[in-house]
Parts: structure tokens; sequence; C-alpha cells
């Protein structure tokens, strides 16, 4: 499985962007995110291309920054026309000094608190996605006059097909006013009644890593259902309805032929859309998608060194690389796959089976029983589809600085985050005087 601009070079190396993975391990050490620009470019070009050719009215499509967020990304987004979604306080920040335009972001979160609603209120954003009654009061109490477009957080109470801990639209949800419970038509009439509040439309998610696309079929019709009630009830037209994310990525060679292609995303919301306007006579809304993982997943590759190789006779060879559970968490929290390439010999037949470890002081294996080229101390691995949700979910558990992230194509590669120090583990402690007294 190579992906976006992933090549075997003519010395039997990995290459991405035009670079060797060799020279890049090199060059900014490892572990290292390498990030395929051109990947990521050509997949917002699908996405605004895919939803844009057939649709009636205006299409936004938001990069959800949860899935990778830096500065040089924000940038990205911007040059290639996307709006973005923010989701805390420091998401915002980055936009803000990213110098990304305030009127193409949206504001999320379930819990926003008082200092991130003033910020987004202060920079101001293009909407807020209000995700609970609380916030329609709290938004009026912080608005200080201004009118505050905003859409509201639906959730349509559907079970999507995927780890239940990135599910997110069934009515047992953190997340947003369920239909079913009466909160979301509550929520509505809520929003409508404030003098503050510009209610523009609505808002939902359903889950992430969805490799089907029934669920977008099914969430359109519910939606719908809901835009018509609150209709009968209060007159009300929504003019935007944003269906979220959550188009899965290829992680192993399985996912190849189970990964809807964008187009056929796109196919499948807007005909439910047009189906549904007509049928309840409901004027055709802005459409809004909102996808994370499929923007940047694939586009990402981390590369470790190897170490220890560990041979247990009859059991499993450990083949422990420089990184682990702090770069990638996901393995631990979802059973989340992935496959490697030994990026200095990818040219050799995968004849072995190893289990990738990381250095953490916890089993943190990567991948279970990888198909792989014959390994030894000192190689370089490849593990691919690390692009969302690896970076932004990165942490320092046993002190380990976070991984450099640099952006490569044509030939070039660029630091996009500069490589976390051992300094800089301590640089945020301070020792109380009475401690360093020995008091
Ligand atoms: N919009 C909203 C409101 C979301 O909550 C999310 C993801 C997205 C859009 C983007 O979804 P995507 O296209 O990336 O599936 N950490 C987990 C994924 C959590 C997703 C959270 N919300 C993982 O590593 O799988």
């Amino acid at each position: 499985m190579l992906l976006g601009t992933q090549k075997v070079n003519a010395h039997g190396e990995l290459e991405i962007g035009g670079v060797s993975c060799v020279e890049l391990a090199k060059e900014f050490g490892t572990p290292l995110y390498v990030m395929d620009e051109e990947h990521i470019r050509s997949v917002c070009r699908q996405y605004k291309e895919a939803f844009r050719a057939k649709y009636p009215t205006d299409v936004d499509i938001i990069y959800a920054g949860k899935a990778f967020l830096t500065l040089a990304m924000c940038k990205l987004v911007e040059h290639e026309g996307l709006s973005l979604d923010v989701s805390t306080g420091g998401e915002l920040h980055t936009a803000v000094a990213a110098g990304f335009p305030a009127e193409r972001v949206y504001m999320h979160g379930n819990n926003k608190s008082d200092e991130e609603v003033c910020l987004a209120l202060d920079t101001g954003v293009g909407r807020i996605v209000i995700d609970s009654l609380d916030e329609i009061g709290q938004i009026s109490r912080l608005a200080q006059g201004r009118k505050v477009p905003a859409l509201l957080r639906i959730t349509p109470g559907i079970k999507a097909k995927t780890h239940e801990y990135i599910q997110t639209a069934q009515l047992d949800s953190k997340f947003g006013l369920g239909i079913v419970s009466g909160q979301a038509i509550q929520g509505m009439r809520m929003a409508l009644g404030s003098r503050t509040v510009e209610l523009k439309g609505v808002h939902c998610h359903i889950g992430s890593q969805l490799l089907g696309l029934d669920c977008y079929r099914e969430t359109v019709r519910v939606m719908f259902e809901l835009l018509a009630d609150v209709r009968r009830e209060t007159g009300f037209e929504a003019r935007e309805l944003n269906v979220g994310g959550g188009l899965g990525i290829r992680y192993v060679s399985d996912h190849v032929d189970q990964t809807p292609t964008i187009g056929a995303l796109a196919a499948t919301i807007e005909e439910a859309v047009i189906t549904h306007s007509k049928r309840l006579s409901y004027p055709i809304p802005k459409l809004m998608v909102e996808p994370g993982r499929s923007i940047v997943g694939e586009a990402g590759t981390t590369l470790y060194t190897v170490g220890v190789v560990k041979e247990i006779p009859g059991v499993r060879t450990y083949v422990a690389v420089d990184g682990g559970l702090s770069d990638n968490p996901r393995p631990a929290m979802y059973q989340a796959e992935y496959e490697i390439i030994v990026a200095n010999k990818a040219a050799e037949p995968r004849t072995e089976t190893v289990t990738i470890a990381g250095k953490h002081c916890e089993t943190d294996v990567l991948i279970y029983d990888a198909s792989s080229q014959p390994i030894s101390s000192g190689d370089i691995i490849a593990v691919q589809s690390t692009g969302a949700y690896n970076y932004s979910m990165a942490s320092n558990y046993n002190r380990l600085p976070r991984p450099a992230v640099v952006f490569v194509t044509g030939g070039r590669a660029d630091i996009a985050v500069e490589r976390e120090t051992w300094a800089d583990m301590v640089s945020h402690d301070r020792i109380p005087e009475r401690i360093l007294d020995g008091r």
C-alpha cells in the first residue's frame, strides 16, 4: 500500500514528496512526523470539486483542525480555500496566530469557557456551533449587544458503525442536543427566541473513521425531519446544514477496497439533501462538511529508528522503536491498526512478521504481527497513515519530547514544528521555595 506521493526510489528507499525517508531521518532525527503536502492539497481539491460539482447552492468545506493543527497547516488550508473548525481556545488561537480569516472559522466545543466564547466573539468567527442549552444563555450574557451567527449542534440519535469511543451521535452522548429527548427542538426554540443568537441552521457529526455511507443518508433524513417539525412550529427555515466529518481512510491494505471515495460521499449526502428538500418542500440549504481525518490522515507518515530487536523463541519478535504511545496513542485507545514499510529496505520482499513496540513504560505495542521486510537495529521504519490524531494527540509521557513535523513536497522538506527537547520537558516546572529549601 503506497499512498499519496509515496514511492520506492531507485535506491530501494521509501520516498515521500520526492524526498527519501532515510535522508529525512538523517536530517531531522526520529521519531519524525512527515506530512505529504501534495496529498493534503489534492484531497482538499477533491472535496471542493466533488461537493461543488452538482450541488445547486453553496457548499463550504471545513477542515476539522482537531485532526492536525499547526500554523503551517492553517496557512495551507487557507490557501486551498477551505474553512476551519476549531474546538477550543487553543485551536482558535492557532488560527488567529496564523492569520486565518476569522469569518471562515467555525467555533465548536461542548464546554466552552467564558474566555473561549469571548475570544470567539472578539475574533469575529463566522459561526459559533452551540452545543447545549446553557450555552445559549452564556453567549447572550457575553455578547454585549453583538449579534452572534450560530448553528445548533443536534444529536440525530444514529449509532454509526465505528469504534464506540468515536461514535458521537447516539442519544447517550455528551455532544449536542438530542432529538429523541426533545432537547433539540427546545434548543431551536430558545435560540430563535434569543435576541443575541442569529440562528443560521443546524450541525451534526455522527462519528469518525466511517467506512460506510448509509449512516450519512440516514442522518440527512433525520435532520430534515427535525427541520420540518421546527418549521411547522415556528416558521423558521434553516439556511445552513452542516453534516460533520467522519469519512474513513486507508490505515491498512484491507481498507483499500472498503474506503468510500470523496466523490461517493458527496453524491450520497447531496442526493439525500435534495431528496428530502423536495419531499418536504424545504429550501435547499447551504451544505457544509467538516472532514478532518480524510484530509490529513493518509498524508502523514511517522518515521522511527529501530533499537532493540528481541526475539522470544516460539512466541514473537519485538522490534522496539524510539517513540510509541506518546506520539501515537491510537492503538492503545482504539485498537487502531497500522502497517509499516522498512524505509531503507522498501524494495525488499516482506518475509518477516514482527511486533512493533514503543519505548514507554507500558506495553505500548503499535502493531502486532506486522508484515515486514527483514528488520534490524538501526533501520528506519515508516508507519503509514499517521497524519490525523497523532501529532494532535501526542503527549510527553515518560518525558519524551514530542517529535518534529516536516512538510515535504517536490524534493523539499521544511520544518513545520520543531522537535521538543529535554530542556522543554522542564521548562514549565517550578520548584516551590519551601521544597527547594528542604523545609
Ligand atoms: N466535526 C466534529 C464536530 C467532530 O467532532 C469531528 C471529530 C470532526 C468534525 C472530524 O471528524 P473526522 O473527519 O476527522 O472523522 N481521536 C479520534 C477521533 C476523534 C474525532 C473527534 N471528532 C481518533 O484518533 O480516531
